[in-house]
C-alpha cells in the first residue's frame, strides 16, 4: 500500500526564524506527529540550511521549491542541487505551475532540472496541471500529457522515488478545489502514463500527490479517494495547526 504523503509549499512566505518557529512547534505537538502520514516541508531558499539542521534525520522531509538546470558556473542568482542537498533537502518541487507561468518553464528545462537532481540523489516531485481554459476546451489529458513528457527522457526506470503532484492551475490559491472525483480521474489517467513510460510495478507504486486549495474542511474527502496519495498543499500548509489537520485527514486508519 503507498504511504500517504503531505507536502506544504510555503511559497515565498516565512523568514529562516519564522520557518524555524514552525518546525519547533510542529515537533511538539500533542500526540505527536500522524505516524502512517510522511510529511515534507518546502520553505524558501534562504530558509533551507537553518530548517535542515532542526528536522535533521527525521520523518518530515526538506524540500526545495526549485533547483537550477546546470551544475556549477555564472549563473548568477541560481541555487544548484549539490547546494540544496548540503543545506539537507531530500526533494525538491519540479515544474510547479507558478514557475512554468512567471518563469517561463518548459520540458525541456525540466528534464534537466530532474537530470541535476538525480546525479545527487535527491527526489523529485513533478508538477502537471491543466489551466481553466484547457478544461474547459476538453483538452486537460493532451496538456498533462505534454507536461509529463519531460519525463520521457528517463526510458529506463522512474527517477528515483519520483513524486507526481496534480495541480489545476485554476485551484490553486482560489479556494476552488477539485471535486474529489475530478481529482481522482486525473490521478487515474497519470497513473495510466507512468503504466505506459515504466510498467504496472511503477504505476501501483508511484504517490500521486492533488494541489490547489486544499484545506482542513475538503481533504478527508479528497483523501477518501484510493488514488489520492497525498496533497501538496500551499495557503493551508503556513499554520501548524491547518498542516497537520491535513495531515491527520491522511492517514489511512483513523483511531476513534
Ligand atoms: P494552495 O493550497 O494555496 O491553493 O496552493 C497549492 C499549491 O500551489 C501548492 O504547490
Amino acid at each position: 500500500m503507498r504511504r500517504r504523503y503531505v507536502v506544504g509549499n510555503w511559497k515565498m512566505n516565512k523568514t529562516p526564524y519564522e520557518a524555524q518557529l514552525f518546525v519547533e512547534e510542529l515537533f511538539s505537538v500533542e500526540g505527536g506527529l500522524p505516524e502512517d502520514v510522511e510529511l515534507g516541508i518546502a520553505p524558501p531558499y534562504p530558509a533551507l540550511d537553518r530548517v535542515g539542521a532542526t528536522v535533521g534525520p527525521s520523518l518530515v522531509h526538506l524540500l526545495a521549491q526549485d533547483v537550477y538546470q546546470e551544475v556549477s558556473g555564472p549563473h548568477t542568482g541560481e541555487v544548484s542541487a549539490e547546494m540544496l542537498k548540503a543545506c539537507g533537502v531530500t526533494q525538491v518541487i519540479v515544474g510547479h505551475s507558478e514557475r512554468r507561468r512567471y518563469r517561463n518553464e518548459h520540458e525541456i528545462d525540466l528534464t534537466r532540472k530532474i537530470e541535476r537532481l538525480a546525479e545527487a540523489y535527491i527526489t523529485p516531485l513533478y508538477c502537471v496541471g491543466e489551466t481553466l481554459g484547457e478544461r474547459e476546451a476538453g483538452t486537460t489529458e493532451r496538456a498533462l500529457s505534454k507536461q509529463m513528457s519531460a519525463l520521457e527522457a528517463f526510458p529506463e526506470a522512474a527517477p528515483r522515488g519520483l513524486v507526481l503532484a496534480y495541480e489545476p492551475v485554476w485551484a490553486i490559491g482560489t479556494g476552488r478545489s477539485a471535486t474529489p472525483a475530478m481529482a481522482a480521474d486525473v490521478h487515474r489517467a497519470l497513473r495510466e502514463m507512468v503504466r505506459s513510460f515504466w510498467g504496472k510495478e511503477a504505476a501501483e507504486k508511484i504517490r500521486i500527490l492533488y494541489g490547489g486549495s486544499v484545506t482542513p474542511e475538503n481533504a478527508a474527502a479528497l483523501f477518501e479517494e484510493e488514488d489520492i496519495d497525498g496533497a501538496l498543499v500551499g495557503g493551508a500548509s503556513l499554520k501548524v495547526a491547518s498542516f497537520l489537520a491535513i495531515a491527520r485527514a491522511a492517514r489511512r486508519t483513523v483511531p476513534d
